[in-house]
């Protein structure tokens, strides 16, 4: 609880510019409220330039507060609110790492759904998210190919089969009505550079090979180079489209199926394979794709994995000359201190860390799989992203921007919730709890602002968390 105290205060000092917000139009479910936006009427929240000696704090609470705006005077050493009190010793020439951004993932799901609000409403979507008037997202992570959030299990270039060419490369019927729209309208309203990654989840099918036993499917070997190539098309088709990628990893939670056997929408990889991939394959290829200055990532797996996929990857010779930096997940994060990632940021300064991947929703203990109005996920998300700041991630990336009242469509009912819930039948779209706790961060900590070191001096009892 600690640490949020000090989020208030990072939110305070912020520097912010003027006009009157449309307040949420809230509607209560069990814990917390819903803003519900339509064709005609949508919340937004700007930022504020405080006049000088004073701040303005923005407040999310369980209560139905969302971003309320409240100003004050700064004093000295004091920082006074409401009727708690704080004091924060401020060190401001001892500098962490620098932010990149937030944001979240244009799935197939994500953009069905957008499209099946009317063109008012699928505006009002992007603004809340992507615009000034709303979160100010930076960041996007688009998947190569389809996922569990898809309609349909797809790769590109699955005919002819062995065609280690990709002379029949294109795009999917996905990307041009739903993700590349979706993608360009946020670039559209935002107004920094958004930042697009992209990772790939199944390959086609002939890159494959299945294991007898376990049903499992590896990457043929032999089909490494043409994988590596495929990664460079991907990055072309979407420059085109006029979206330049600016990561991507080698594969998408290349452990998963290790430990839940999955079979579909996934591949695995030995540790020694993937290393001499990065080597030998991905790293030559990306370098040299037409496509510049694309970041490679290792890992973009969970936490706990970090061991296997980073460590044990980068003892090989000559592989970290071709890794930029390690994208994680958040799913089971209270399974390994994160310490590790402060450690990975020690031993390699030069690899930046970012956090490419996170829902509520997603435990099998979850009765509600979309849980409207749920301030504990809210709760959850802001911890998760007050820790990874504190040790040195430049960015989080939440997934799915936008789900169907059941946490869909997702063609292998893996359902989950999202931070704005789409009611098609209804024509409106409901910002969760969990998208207020996205903005504290997203707007406030603008790319390239630097974390800085702050110590707590009073402590304070904990009391329900206001954002
Ligand atoms: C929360 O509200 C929904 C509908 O508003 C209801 O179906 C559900 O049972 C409630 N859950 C709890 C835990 O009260
Ligand atoms: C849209 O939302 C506004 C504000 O909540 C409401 O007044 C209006 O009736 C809604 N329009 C429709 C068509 O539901
Ligand atoms: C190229 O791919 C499309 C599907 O994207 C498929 O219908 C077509 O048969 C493929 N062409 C060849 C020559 O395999
Ligand atoms: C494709 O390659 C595999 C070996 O990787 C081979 O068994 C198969 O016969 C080939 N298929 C065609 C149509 O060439
Ligand atoms: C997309 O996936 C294909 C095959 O799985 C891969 O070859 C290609 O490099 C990927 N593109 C990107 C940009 O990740
Ligand atoms: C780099 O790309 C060019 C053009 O696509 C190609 O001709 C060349 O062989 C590539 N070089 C390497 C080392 O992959």
């Amino acid at each position: 609880m600690k640490l949020y105290r000090k989020l208030k205060v990072f939110i305070a000092l912020c520097v912010l510019t003027v006009h009157a917000d449309f307040p949420c139009a809230p509607r209560q479910y069990n814990e917390s409220v819903v803003c519900v936006c339509n064709a005609t009427y949508c919340d937004t929240v700007s930022r504020v330039v405080p006049e000088r000696g004073t701040y303005i704090m923005y407040t999310s609470s369980k209560t139905g507060k969302r971003f309320s705006k409240s100003f004050g005077p700064m004093q000295q050493k004091t920082c006074m609110n409401e009727n708690h009190e704080m004091v924060l010793e401020i060190h401001p020439d001892k500098k962490y790492q620098t932010i990149e951004g937030f944001g979240g993932s244009v799935t197939d799901s994500a953009g069905i759904n957008w499209k099946s609000l009317s063109p008012a409403a699928q505006k009002h979507l992007i603004n809340s998210y992507c615009s000034e008037d709303g979160l100010e997202y930076s960041m996007i992570r688009v998947p190569n190919s389809s996922t569990d959030f898809s309609t349909r299990s797809y790769a590109y270039n699955e005919y002819p089969v062995n065609d280690t060419k990709l002379t029949n490369f294109t795009l999917a019927p996905e990307d041009i009505l739903y993700k590349v729209p979706m993608i360009q309208a946020c670039m559209k309203a935002a107004k920094v550079d958004v930042d697009v990654i992209t990772a790939t989840w199944a390959p086609p099918s002939w890159m494959l090979v299945k294991e007898q036993i376990s049903g499992l499917r590896y990457l043929n070997e032999d089909y490494h180079q043409a994988y590596a190539d495929y990664q460079c098309k991907f990055a072309e088709l979407y420059n085109q489209q006029g979206i330049k990628i600016w990561g991507l990893s080698a594969a998408n939670e290349p452990l998963l199926p290790f430990i839940y056997e999955l079979k579909q929408e996934a591949q695995i990889w030995s540790t020694k394979k993937m290393a001499k991939f990065f080597k030998n394959n991905l790293g030559p290829t990306i370098r040299n794709c037409s496509v510049k200055d694309i970041r490679i990532m290792a890992a973009d797996d969970q936490r706990f994995t970090l061991p296997t996929l980073f460590d044990d990857i980068s003892k090989i010779d000559g592989v970290l000359d071709y890794i930029d930096g390690v994208a994680v997940h958040f799913y089971y994060d209270e399974t390994t201190h994160p310490a590790i990632l402060a450690r990975l940021s020690k031993k390699h300064p030069d690899k930046f860390i970012l956090s490419t991947e996170a829902c509520a929703g997603y435990l099998p203990t979850d009765k509600l799989k979309v849980d409207l109005g749920s301030w504990k996920r809210a709760k959850t998300y802001i911890k998760d992203i007050l820790e990874n700041l504190n040790y040195n991630l430049v960015g989080w990336i939440d997934w799915n921007m936008c789900l169907d009242m059941k946490g869909g469509p997702s063609w292998v009912k893996n359902y989950v919730d999202s931070p704005i819930i789409v009611d098609a039948q209804n024509q409106e779209f409901l910002k969760q709890p969990t998208f207020y706790a996205m903005g504290h961060f997203s707007k406030f900590v603008p790319r390239n602002s630097r974390r800085i070191r702050a110590l707590k001096l009073i402590p304070e009892q904990d009391s329900d968390l206001e954002l």
